[in-house]
């Protein structure tokens, strides 16, 4: 067996923050006169792994001194390696009621309290100089830089935590193992060499076969280890990838893998990621830590640029290996070799042989066309999951958002339209009409602009549920704002289809026709702020379709509809 002096087995010692029963309740009584901080998803997550030891060696949230260094050299004031910073931020109105000394109930969205943080200190950071100094960039294409800057308050609140339990999960609640739980199962199985593997992605077959190497490789056993708190934004969802993970534990050789869910909040660092989560492996009990390609980059930004490079945190990890105590499996990328059936790095790939290989973007996009995913990339059982979550246009839901100027004729075309898509079946259908939803959603709204936008918001919402759903949502309002209309789009976009159609009736012909004898009335100045008259109209440049009714029919227009859904594929065959 090879001997690895720097590796100890089982990790180390392991902060362990919940309090005992008769502090819990201590705490409990005493927290009605405590101020509170409802935390959010993000901190939930900092809080759990900090309760049960995954982030040990800290025992709260890092005070000024601790927080400074973390993010300059990656150190704790007392020299320990710490890559990430641990914050509470809070907005400035919670601040203004805290002070050092101050003791906190962070509670949960339903209002539990989780946890009691005593203040050590209170303090504005300098967000860009954390964003270049912990990020590497201050563009906030980054998803740990837009958080910094978009959803973080602007205070942080250091202090130590006493957690009076854990947050509560109803889902896979058998593979929610805590870093105490995980090593003691090492122990029973008398596993002393674990290889950790970490991922926020599905995985197939690459994933596996580089998993088997590297165990293979370290005569170790195997904890995968996927993040099921936050990821990437636009990653697969946990419930789907953990279903996939199950089903693919049955492809290791019997015994000796085993699967655990870790309640992360990731951030996206790259190279200073790959320490962090090295640091939480450690604290799970494990000896060793897989490191591939590209390890916990966000990808490139809007230039093509990455924020990474393919082996930086490769690189970062090999400095700090020896004070980490975890021994670094390092992979370039892994591609398939026909000609061999089997996966191998890049860099032992025979001279000439043509490899192939499947990007993220190419594998939703066959997907979402329902076409073949081919047995040399994934698993049949992986690919019926996903299947499942992520089902070909066909069959997945979508919107038609109206919009024009007041006897544009939108209500008719989206009439027309509900009928056409009512007689081809296949999905139910909901008209959100103007009129409709300003008596049953908006009745106490009016026509200022602040009203127009919670309205369509309103509008939006309902529509990206019904969407979400598999259904149609026929959204037909006035929306006059283009940035009001580009926010439901964007609620819609990442559940299913959209598309914005531009009913570009003149308004000399929308006046001329008068249907309802608005337009009278709001040149008499009776009606006011009416759209085209006394209140603005933005015209959108991003419609899909765009429809003058001066000289198209109702029935072609809402043809037209269809014939562009046909052409994105959400109406075409309905077979699975
Ligand atoms: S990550 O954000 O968690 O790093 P992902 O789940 O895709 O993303 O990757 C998990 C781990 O597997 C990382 O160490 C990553 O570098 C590695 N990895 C994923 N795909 C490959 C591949 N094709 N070749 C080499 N390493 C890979
Ligand atoms: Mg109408």
């Amino acid at each position: 067996m090879p001997h690895d002096h720097l590796i100890e087995p089982h990790g180390g010692e392991l902060v362990d923050l919940i309090v005992d029963s008769d502090r819990a309740a201590e705490l409990h009584e005493a927290s009605r006169d405590w101020p509170s901080v409802d935390l959010n998803p993000r901190q939930l997550c900092d809080l759990e792994l900090l309760a049960n030891g995954a982030f040990s060696p800290l025992r709260g949230f890092l005070g000024r001194a601790d927080y400074d260094r973390v993010c300059s050299e990656m150190r704790l004031v007392d020299g320990t390696l710490w890559p990430i910073p641990i914050t509470l931020d809070v907005p400035r109105e919670t601040a203004d009621e805290l002070e050092p000394g101050t003791v906190v109930a962070l509670r949960d969205p339903e209002g539990v309290m989780l946890a009691a943080l005593t203040v050590t200190e209170l303090w504005e950071p300098d967000k860009e100089a954390e964003a270049e100094r912990v990020y590497g960039t201050t563009n906030p294409e980054h998803p740990g830089v837009a958080y910094l800057y978009d959803v973080a308050g602007p205070v942080y609140v250091g202090g130590r935590v006493e957690a009076v339990q854990l947050p509560v999960h109803y889902d896979f609640p058998e593979l929610r193992k805590t870093p105490a739980e995980v090593r003691a199962e090492f122990i029973r199985k008398g596993w002393t060499r674990v290889v950790a593997f970490q991922t926020r992605n599905p995985m197939h077959r690459a994933h596996v076969e580089l998993t088997m190497r590297a165990a293979k490789d370290q005569q170790a056993n195997l904890l995968i280890h996927p993040v099921v708190g936050l990821t990437k934004p636009g990653d697969v969802d946990h419930y789907t990838r953990v279903r996939a993970y199950q089903a693919v534990m049955e492809r290791y050789p019997q015994m000796t893998a085993t699967l655990a869910l870790l309640n992360l909040a990731m951030r996206m660092a790259g190279p200073r990621e790959a320490l962090w989560h090295a640091i939480i492996r450690k604290n799970h009990g494990a000896t060793h830590f897989i490191v591939g390609r590209d390890h916990a980059g966000p990808g490139a930004d809007s230039d093509g640029n990455p924020f990474y490079g393919p082996y930086d945190a490769q690189e970062l990890y090999e400095a700090h290996e020896d004070e980490l105590g975890v021994k670094m499996v390092d992979f370039k990328l892994m591609v398939y070799d026909p000609e061999d059936d089997r996966y191998l790095p890049v860099d032992e790939v025979p001279e000439g042989r043509k490899t192939l290989s499947i990007s993220g973007t190419e594998l939703r996009e066959r997907l979402a066309d329902g076409r073949e995913i081919p047995e040399w990339f994934s698993y049949p059982e992986v690919v019926a999951e996903l299947r499942r979550t992520h089902p070909p246009r066909a069959r997945q839901g979508f919107t038609v958002f109206f919009t024009g100027l007041s006897g544009a004729g939108k209500s008719t075309i989206a009439n027309a339209l509900m009928v056409k898509l009512l007689q081809m079946g296949g999905r139910p259908v909901t008209l959100l009409d103007g009129d409709i939803v300003r008596k049953n959603l908006s009745s106490e709204l009016g026509f200022s602009k602040e009203h127009r936008d919670i309205n369509i918001l309103r509008i939006g919402f309902v529509a990206s549920e019904i969407t979400k759903n598999g259904g149609v949502a026929i959204c037909a309002p006035i929306a006059p704002y283009d940035g009001t209309r580009q926010k439901v789009r964007r609620m819609i976009e990442p559940v299913g289809g959209f598309v914005l159609v531009h009913v570009a009736t003149p308004l000399e012909v929308c006046e001329q026709r008068d249907r309802k004898g608005l337009y009278a009335k709001a040149r008499a100045g009776i009606i006011k702020e009416f759209t085209g008259i006394s209140d603005p109209y933005e015209e959108p440049a991003d419609a899909e379709v765009t429809i003058d009714t001066t000289d198209t029919s109702p029935d072609e227009a809402a043809n037209r509809i269809i014939l562009y859904l046909e052409r994105l594929g959400y109406i075409g065959h309905n077979h699975p």
